[in-house]
């Protein structure tokens, strides 16, 4: 376990990115229903977003609801929408409280009419706020939103707005849902799975990734601080040989 005290302030990952999995399995392993998790899953989420914010971190991305997970019973996806209009609810004021402003990445579209309400709600409330920005992926899927990417910038050819020779790894950017945030420097998955599910594949490119066995409803501050100094003692090279970096 790692302590506040242990992190370097001067060298934090300006966003982390957080594969937040294991609900169910935790739920099971008290005989309970799945639901159990999620809703012990949003204690994780309000703990470590406050974290976040505390320690300095400018950019926390969570994964909420892939664009697979539309293929869950139909009765846990509801329940999980629930879930989240409730907690967009609750947690509004801590969100105003720690200056933390919201956003969302995904197909929003495909959000209830009730979620994307709400959620767009809070987005509006907390727009000024600068301490943080809090992502949810909601409906994301980075298959879907590389497609999206593809479809803007060939009608933008097709209309003579942007020449084909153009085309570089900025306008891809600025064509992702992800557009206003830096490239993720931290991703952390928890619950022992080792993959990364469709989540920010082109923005992961040089992420240190984290995995740990511990279950997200189970997850604080200290796995966090845990993961970033684990993060904070990795060296990161970007192509160049370690001589070069010093
Ligand atoms: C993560 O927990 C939450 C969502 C994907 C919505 P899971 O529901 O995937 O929990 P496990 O992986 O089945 O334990
Ligand atoms: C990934 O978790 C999606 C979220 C955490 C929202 P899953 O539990 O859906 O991932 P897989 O299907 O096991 O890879
Ligand atoms: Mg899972």
């Amino acid at each position: 376990m790692s302590n506040l005290s242990a992190i370097n302030t001067d060298r934090l990952p300006k966003h982390i990115a957080i594969i937040m999995d294991g609900n169910g399995r935790w739920a099971k392993q008290r005989g309970k229903f799945r639901v159990f998790g999620h809703e012990r899953g949003t204690r994780s989420v309000r703990e470590i977003t406050e974290c976040c914010a505390e320690i300095g971190i400018e950019n926390l991305t969570l994964y909420a609801f892939s664009t697979e997970n539309w293929n869950r019973p139909k009765i846990e996806v509801q329940t999980l929408m629930k879930l989240l209009i409730s907690s967009l609810k609750k947690e509004i004021n801590t969100l105003i409280d720690n200056d933390i402003k919201l956003s969302a990445i995904g197909n929003l579209d495909a959000l209830p009419k009730k979620v994307f309400s709400e959620l767009n709600d809070v987005i509006e409330k907390t727009k000024s706020n600068s301490r943080m920005t809090l992502t949810l992926a909601l409906s994301y899927g980075s298959r879907d939103e590389i497609v999206s990417a593809f479809k803007a910038i060939s009608t933008k050819v097709k209309n003579n707005i942007i020449s084909p020779e153009k085309i570089d790894e900025y306008i891809i950017n600025e064509h992702l849902y992800t557009r206003n945030l830096p490239d993720v420097d931290l991703l952390i998955r928890t619950s022992g799975e080792q993959r990364i599910s469709n989540f920010l594949l082109w923005q992961i490119a040089y992420a240190e990734l984290y995995f740990t066995d511990v279950l997200w409803p189970d997850f604080g501050k200290e796995d966090l601080y845990e993961a970033i100094v684990n993060y904070q003692n990795r060296e990161r090279r970007f192509g160049k040989t370690s001589e070069q970096l010093t």
